[in-house]
């Protein structure tokens, strides 16, 4: 009990002899209101599981996400095209610092989750297991991967947990601009030369699977959903988001002149969606399980880079340590 000027709170006390069924039931109440959660609050411990699971892939998927891209910023066509694709590599590393952070505040450290990444033990999105091979793919990318990001990103940003939803609406900002320069990439190769037309087909043809696998497996399989959407964590299932990514790129491909790569392809006059063939989910559960092309070169690159940067993380360590002793010895 709390003597707080002339009254008295009884807060704690009633929280202190709650039991944590009660608890669930008010945090559950919380939700439904629609009432954001932040991190001192009293949270289940699976709602707290849960979070850390989904923010830190989606953290690790973000700074795996640079490497496909950086590989092409040197040979970009222009000095215009690099400094776009370098602004948006940039962004991408700090997407990844706001959700480390955001993953923070459930109680879990920064070098933890590197660790878990490094060694193999957390995922990151499947999408960045596959090779850039030609200039195309960096449009592809921005179109199509940062187009299904933004999809899933604001939906999101509905989320029940504050420091996750709030990340989400800045980084949704971003992703938007990412996504029209790859759009822009696209639109331009596809109306250019034959060789170019043909060339922005390639990459389409090779990135659509990926794209509609990345938003995760379909309802019926998604063993997470319960719990996700039971707390608000995901405010709309894996398959509706994937329709709406496909109702909105597939009439972008027929702007640009492109073919998707799905002879089952269709609209449906009624549901007024279109509708696609088969997805291929053979190829996601073998490349989340590590047997993607690239899943090898991703997570050795984030090894070395993570050796070669010791020295810069001891030397930032050291410099801070002796600046708070300045500040400390001008204070005292
Ligand atoms: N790549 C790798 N693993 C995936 C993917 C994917 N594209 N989609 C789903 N999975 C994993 C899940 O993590 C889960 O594995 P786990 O239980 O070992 O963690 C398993 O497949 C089953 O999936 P679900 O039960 O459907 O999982 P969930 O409810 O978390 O939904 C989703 C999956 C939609 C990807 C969700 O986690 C999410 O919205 N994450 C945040 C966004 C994100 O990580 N985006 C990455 C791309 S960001 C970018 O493009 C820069």
């Amino acid at each position: 009990m709390l003597k707080v000027g002339n009254t008295v709170n009884f807060t704690p006390l009633i929280c202190a002899i709650m039991t944590t069924e009660e608890r669930e039931i008010e945090f559950q109440a919380k939700i439904d209101n629609g009432q954001k959660i932040e991190p001192k609050e009293w949270m289940p411990e699976n709602y707290r599981k849960q979070l850390i699971r989904m923010i830190s892939q989606h953290a690790h998927s973000e700074i795996v996400g640079m490497l496909p891209e950086g590989n092409w910023i040197s040979r970009a066509p222009s000095l215009r095209r690099k400094a776009v694709l370098l602004a948006k590599v940039q962004d991408e590393a700090g997407h990844g610092l706001y959700l480390y952070s955001a993953a923070e505040t459930l109680g879990i450290d920064r070098q933890t989750l590197t660790d878990q990444l490094l060694t193999g033990k957390a995922k990151y999105s499947s999408i960045f297991n596959y090779p850039t091979l030609s200039w195309a793919d960096i449009g592809a990318i921005g179109w199509l991967v940062d187009g299904a990001a933004i999809v899933n990103q604001t939906m999101l940003a509905r989320g029940s947990y504050g420091p996750y939803s709030r990340a989400m609406v800045r980084i949704c900002k971003e992703e938007s601009f990412h996504n029209r320069q790859g759009y822009e990439i696209m639109y331009e190769l596809a109306n250019g030369t034959e060789a170019q037309k043909q060339m922005a087909q390639d990459a389409l043809n090779r990135w659509w699977g990926p794209s509609i696998q990345m938003l995760g497996p379909s309802d019926a399989a998604s063993i997470n959903s319960s719990e996700t959407m039971k707390w608000n964590i995901k405010v709309e299932s894996n398959d509706v988001v994937r329709q709406r990514f496909i109702d909105r790129t597939v009439p972008q491909a027929i702007a640009a002149g492109l073919t998707i790569p799905d002879p089952d392809l269709k609209y449906n006059d009624e549901t007024e969606h279109w509708e696609i063939g088969p997805v291929d989910w053979n190829e996601f559960y073998r490349v989340i399980k590590g047997h993607g092309p690239c899943n090898k070169k991703r997570l050795s690159d984030r090894q070395r880079a993570e050796k070669e940067g010791e020295w810069v993380r001891e030397a930032a360590i050291a410099y801070a340590e002796k600046q708070n002793k300045k500040m400390n010895s001008i204070a005292a």
